[in-house]
């Protein structure tokens, strides 16, 4: 079959044949019809990810059809159009993953290709009102916003929630999520014409971070936030507490632009902030994320879609921030 492989550090992903997987016990063979990116994928060809192994078929996101069941626990699934959840092995307790846990797309071959084996447990039905493209934008990113926002933000109709980097992946979902919640949601971002796509999402507004007074604007726009959902930290998650409301639940899973900063303990203490880790989410919360999207018929925001053979590029877009939403890969 054909597949983007990584086949060694500082080296472009390829285009290549590979063998078919062979399926092990309780596992199906999904031809994949479309895959997504995720910021992992990025961080994983430019060397900065633990665990790193070549060759490795990286893409945690796919949507297609089962064809193949190694035995009786797949073959229901045979000829049914699917998503694939792709947190492995999240163990037992809710409240965070074990020590097996793993995603798909390394260490075991992800879903850039023309096919993956997976076990049927991590199958659910496709979202009747999405196409494959938008279906395969789902997973990764869908999972980790909705538990930032439900399991771990808590968040209910009227909390104001503040989406720092609306553009990410994980951002335009956590907008329309929130959205849909009837949150109160306003973002930031790096450019005023993501502010005004997040705007058409539903968000009540927006500033640039790239703004040397973008906290002193927000606080005039909105006085204070409930919730906050950051993958960016950096410098200016220093401001982030100063502009959280008492009892606020400020909730990240990633350091895209860097660790956290110095913050002010007394800031956290006298209005008793939570700041919150979070990760993916467990399999219950994928299946409660599939049913809010089939719920509130939610249509992920696609930036573009690239063909196979062309997912270095898609990876180089994402290196440089400039989409808004996923970046799609049709197989
Ligand atoms: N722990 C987990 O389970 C988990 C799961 C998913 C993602 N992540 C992590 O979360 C982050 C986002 O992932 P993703 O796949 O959504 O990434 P992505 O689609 O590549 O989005 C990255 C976004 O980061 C924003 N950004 C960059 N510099 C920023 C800054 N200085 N301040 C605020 N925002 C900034 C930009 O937002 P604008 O476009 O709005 O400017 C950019 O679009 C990554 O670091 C990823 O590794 C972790």
């Amino acid at each position: 079959m054909k597949a983007m492989v990584l086949t060694g550090p500082d080296e472009p992903l390829a285009y290549k044949d590979v063998e078919k997987p062979v399926l092990k016990q309780n596992e199906v063979l999904v031809q994949i019809k479309a895959a997504a990116l995720n910021r992992r994928d990025y961080w994983i060809t430019i060397g900065k990810y633990a665990g790193i192994k070549y060759p490795t078929i990286l893409g945690s996101d796919g949507a297609g059809v089962v064809v193949e069941a190694a035995d009786e626990a797949g073959r229901q699934w045979l000829n049914k159009e699917v998503i694939i959840n792709p947190g492995h092995n999240w163990g037992n307790d809710d409240q965070y993953q074990g020590a097996d846990f793993k995603i798909l797309g390394l260490p075991d071959d992800g879903t850039l290709a023309e096919y993956v084996r997976v076990n049927v447990e991590y199958l659910h039905p496709k979202p009747a009102h999405l196409t494959f493209e938008h279906a395969a934008a789902i997973p990764l990113a869908g999972l980790t916003a909705y538990r930032a926002l439900f399991t771990k933000g808590g968040i209910t109709a009227g909390s104001k929630v503040l989406v720092v980097g609306a553009g990410a992946g994980t951002g335009t979902y956590a907008v329309q999520f929130a959205v849909a919640a009837g949150c109160q949601v306003f973002v930031t971002s790096g450019s005023g014409e993501k502010i005004e796509r997040a705007r058409q999402l539903g968000a009540a507004a927006g500033v640039n971070y790239k703004a040397q007074d973008w906290a002193e604007e927000l606080k005039h726009m909105c006085g204070g936030f409930d919730v906050v959902i950051d993958s960016a930290l950096g410098k200016d998650f220093a401001k982030i507490p100063e502009l959280s409301n008492p009892g606020a639940r400020i909730v990240f899973f990633g350091a895209t632009a860097g660790s956290i900063p110095e913050l002010n303990p007394r800031t956290l203490f006298s209005k008793q902030i939570q700041l919150l880790g979070t990760m993916m989410g467990s399999p219950d919360d994928f299946s409660n994320m599939l049913e809010f999207i089939n719920t509130h018929k939610i249509v992920p925001v696609v930036d573009e879609v690239f063909p196979l053979t062309q997912t270095q590029q898609a990876v180089e877009k994402m290196g440089s921030s400039s989409q808004f939403g996923k970046l799609v890969i049709t197989v």
